[in-house]
């Protein structure tokens, strides 16, 4: 244990220890440092910046006294404002995230400065073991190891100066810098990821150099387009330039948050792939054609047939697509155990309120909206359609049918639907007196679906938009819900059609309650026109062989325009 020393003696002993006994000295005080100079101005350079996502620059700043001259050693805080876009660390170097503008600062004391970095579409890509992916994730290109002489990174810029924050958009040329010199000939694959095809449907690898006029295009090979791999026999050197093709419907419709459907039949989907794979990439919700119809859902009194709505629904949220439920309260194709004899009011009201109870629970959080009653209205426009539905059961059966549907799910949007009123006229009419009826009555409709199933020629872009606007002053939402434009064979009236395709879908997006359109059916390969409608066919956007029609181009360009 150590004795206790004085407090004198230790403090002497840690004077002294440097050696010889020093004398006491008395304190010296010397010069202080002279006051930092006072920062007054700070500048940053450049002051703009343009990059790809995955590149970085380093940005400088200096800071000055009043006098203007630098000081030596002034450190600086770096910040920006939307890290989302670019980060930057403490030594002035930024680093591109994602396409967007953000302000980069440096503060030094009480003084700050700016640069404004642009980070636009395009991204760093790097070689590794032969494959070279994109760092954004946005594109990957596989080239066999050994086929490249260059070096192992690479940028994809935009070929044209983009417009700050320019998305790929349709055709654009992107370069990929510099040059991916092949050593040998080699197979190139291009894959996107299939949660971003809604951005890019095919893609066109052309080998050139960026000042040639006749690009090789290679032909679109995409085999097995889920994974947007598309081949190419690649030789020679050049610049690889990827062009950006124009996206799906689909692409388009999610960027503007609009809804673009079409009617599913179970048959096709489980039959044919290319049905799955055209349907997935080009919208982004479906209808179920038949399978939830009373009939086919419910063809026994306690019997339910779910499997058909089962598939549908299921393909619908494997691929992240909305599910219109169609259709709860409607006078076709109803199963006889319901007909059949003399069914009562009570009856009546019993089967639907149990069905509806049990279909849309089921589908609730899958389902975002159902048809609730359908085509309730007389064709001549005089009131209701004289269906056994409203001679047995009354006419309330309709607002019964939306407040168990509610009740059933809440989230659910509840729709009116009905065909031959997509204009101002009797019928449309008596469809306005209904919906406004309904909803005044506290009745939770949300909206009303116009079916559009339409022969040329269609009403014109006047009579649809006066026709959404009432509805929309009501309050009322409102989507066309089995777009067709049905053809005579025979005639070639395509582009018309195409045209007429494009005046229905500009009413809608003109329209800010308008925030859906849905064809029934999609290609012409598997359509109710022909059957119902002898002599008459190709009334959908994609033809008997999944080729898209000019009906397909004005829809796409419709959801394009900003
Ligand atoms: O599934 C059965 C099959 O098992 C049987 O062998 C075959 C022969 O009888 O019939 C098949 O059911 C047919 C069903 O389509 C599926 O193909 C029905 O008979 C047939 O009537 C039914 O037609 C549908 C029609 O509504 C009637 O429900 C059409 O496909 C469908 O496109 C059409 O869609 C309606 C909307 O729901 C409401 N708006 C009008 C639109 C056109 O009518």
């Amino acid at each position: 244990m150590l004795r206790r020393v004085s407090l004198l003696a230790l403090a002497v002993f840690v004077v002294g220890c440097g050696g010889a006994e020093a004398a006491p000295t008395t304190p010296t005080s010397s010069p202080l440092p002279p006051p930092p100079p006072t920062v007054a101005v700070v500048t940053v350079s450049p002051t703009t910046g343009s990059l790809v996502p995955g590149e970085s620059q380093l940005l400088t700043a200096v800071a000055r006294d009043a006098a203007g001259t630098a000081i030596a050693g002034a450190t600086f805080t770096w910040s920006s404002s939307s890290v989302s876009v670019a980060t930057v660390a403490s030594d002035g170097r930024a680093t591109a995230l994602t396409p967007g503008t953000t302000t980069i600062s440096a503060t030094s004391g009480a003084v700050s400065a700016t640069a404004l970095l642009t980070v636009n579409e395009g991204g760093l890509i790097a070689v590794s073991g032969g494959t070279v992916t994109a760092l954004n994730g946005q594109l990957r290109l596989e080239i066999p190891a050994g086929a490249l002489t260059a070096p192992t990174a690479f940028v994809v810029r935009p070929v044209a100066a983009p417009t700050p924050n320019a998305r790929l958009l349709a055709g654009t040329a992107v370069a990929i810098t510099p040059a991916i010199t092949f050593a040998t000939p080699a197979t190139v694959r291009l894959r996107y990821p299939t949660a971003l095809a809604a951005d890019v449907v095919e893609t066109q690898l052309r080998i050139g150099r960026l000042t040639d006029t006749t690009w090789q295009t290679f032909a679109v090979v995409a085999p097995d387009r889920v994974n947007r791999t598309a081949a190419a026999r690649v030789t020679g050197t050049g610049t690889l330039a990827v062009f950006a093709p124009p996206p799906s419907l689909r692409g388009y419709a999610q960027r503007r948050s609009f809804d673009i459907g079409a009617a599913v039949s179970v048959d096709a989907l489980r039959a044919d792939s290319t049905y799955r794979r055209v349907l997935a990439e080009e919208f982004n919700s479906v209808t179920l054609e038949n399978a939830m119809k009373f009939g086919p859902i419910h063809p026994a009194a306690t019997t339910y047939a779910f499997a058909n709505a089962d598939t549908i629904v299921g393909f619908a949220v494997a691929n992240n697509m909305k599910v219109y439920g169609h259709v709860l309260l409607w006078h076709t194709q109803q199963p006889a155990w319901l007909t059949d004899g003399t069914p009562t009011r009570a009856f009546l009201l019993s089967s639907l309120k149990s069905h509806i109870e049990t279909v849309v629970a089921r589908y609730a959080g899958k389902t975002t909206s159902w048809d609730v009653a359908n085509e309730m209205i007389a064709d001549n426009g005089t009131g209701l359609r004289r269906s056994f539905w409203i001679e047995v059961a009354g006419a309330d059966i309709i607002d019964s049918a939306f407040v168990w549907a509610r009740r059933s799910d809440p989230n659910a949007r509840l729709f009116l639907s009905d065909y031959s009123v997509e204009t101002v006229n009797r019928k449309s009419d008596s469809l306005f007196a209904l919906a406004t009826r309904l909803k005044a009555a506290g009745v939770p409709i949300d909206g009303v679906g116009l079916q559009g199933h339409f022969m040329l020629p269609t009403p014109s872009a006047a009579q649809l938009t006066a026709n959404l606007a009432r509805f929309a002053a009501a309050g009322l939402d409102i989507r066309y819900t089995e777009i067709d434009v049905r053809l005579m064979d025979g005639t070639d009236n395509l582009a018309v059609q195409g045209s007429a395709y494009g005046t229905i879908i500009d009413a809608c997006l003109a329209q800010p309650r308008c925030k859906s359109l849905t064809t029934w059916g999609f290609t012409d390969k598997y359509s109710w026109i022909p059957g119902t409608f002898p002599g008459f066919g190709r009334a959908l956007p994609f033809d008997q062989l999944f080729g898209p029609k000019p009906a397909y181009l004005t829809l796409r360009d419709a959801l394009a325009r900003p």
